[in-house]
């Protein structure tokens, strides 16, 4: 079969590229680690907001706790059309840990002025960290369209 040289040399070329980009992931997934982030945990989301069976299922305003100074865990839980707490306030220079689920549908989780934008799903728990140092209000707002009142689901964290 006689191919014409230049076919060959895109051939060939095609060829190193596919094996480039199948090193650049394999490198990047086993050498440096870089994976694809995995639910934190599993939960019932039919009992996840039942007092005593999870952290979600503490009043409101006991679910942002300050573990050590200036470090802080948020359990915020999601459902139609809501997140609770609504209002999450700490002071400035604090690390803040997320853990977010829900108990109905998909949501979402995308907090102004940082890197924090995770789905939520039902049954599982997305966690992610942020600081906090500049003073200021935050809105985090639900980015996942979950039904009729999606657009009212927002709160604020903020920063004294
Ligand atoms: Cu919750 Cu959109």
């Amino acid at each position: 079969m006689h191919i014409d040289r230049n076919e060959k040399i895109y051939l060939i070329g095609s060829i190193i590229l596919l094996v480039v980009f199948a090193l650049a992931i394999f490198i990047s997934g086993f050498a440096y680690g870089i994976q694809v982030p995995l639910p934190e945990a599993q939960v019932n989301p039919n009992t996840v907001a039942t007092p005593g069976a999870s952290p979600w299922g503490a009043p409101a305003e006991e679910r942002v706790r300050e573990l050590a100074p200036g470090k802080y865990e948020a359990y915020i839980l999601a459902q139609t059309w809501v997140f609770s707490p609504a209002t999450v306030t700490i002071p400035a220079g604090s690390e803040v840990t997320f853990y977010l689920t829900s108990k109905d549908v998909q949501h979402g989780f995308i907090l102004q002025g940082t890197n924090i934008n995770m789905m939520v799903l039902p049954g599982q728990v997305s966690k992610l960290t942020a600081t906090f140092n500049n003073p200021g209000e935050y809105f985090f707002i639900c980015h996942e369209y979950c039904g009729v009142g999606h657009q009212t689901m927002y709160g604020r964290l903020i920063v004294e």
